[in-house]
């Protein structure tokens, strides 16, 4: 069901020296820092061949992301998003396995402008995982 790997996210105390950590010392390719305000988010994208680093900071007062900086100040892996064609098609079938999906279970716009649901933490190892539907 799921495809390819579309980014792993990593929420950063510090976007410059993330994005700076990427380009320089790893030899990335590494965008500018580009606000998502309807996200909560500041995202430096860091573009590999096969797959993207999202590097992302909070941005507002009720960023999604705050709670985990609180909890993890230096920082972490935040979640992983994979690739399906028919994200209500994996969304039904997700759920008839007894898995859950997080908020009202109805696809968002992502940060791709494209459909994306998140699934609990909880029935995936301890890893929040994003579906994208490309
Ligand atoms: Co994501």
């Amino acid at each position: 069901m799921i495809g390819n790997l579309n980014h792993v996210a990593i929420v950063v105390p510090d976007l410059e020296e993330g994005a700076r950590t990427y380009r320089g010392t790893l030899g990335a390719n590494v965008s500018d820092p580009i606000d998502l305000p309807e996200h909560g988010v500041t995202t430096v994208f860091v573009n590999l061949p096969n797959t993207k680093i999202e590097l992302l900071h909070p941005l507002g007062e009720n960023s999604p992301i705050a709670g985990f900086l609180a909890k993890n100040p230096s920082g972490g892996m935040h979640h992983v998003c994979y690739e399906v064609d028919d994200i209500i098609a994996a969304r039904d079938r997700l759920e008839a396995d007894g898995m859950r999906v997080l908020g009202d279970g109805e696809p968002k716009i992502g940060a791709h402008n494209k459909p994306v649901l998140f699934l609990h933490p909880k029935d995936f190892m301890g890893t929040l995982v994003e579906l994208e539907q490309v």
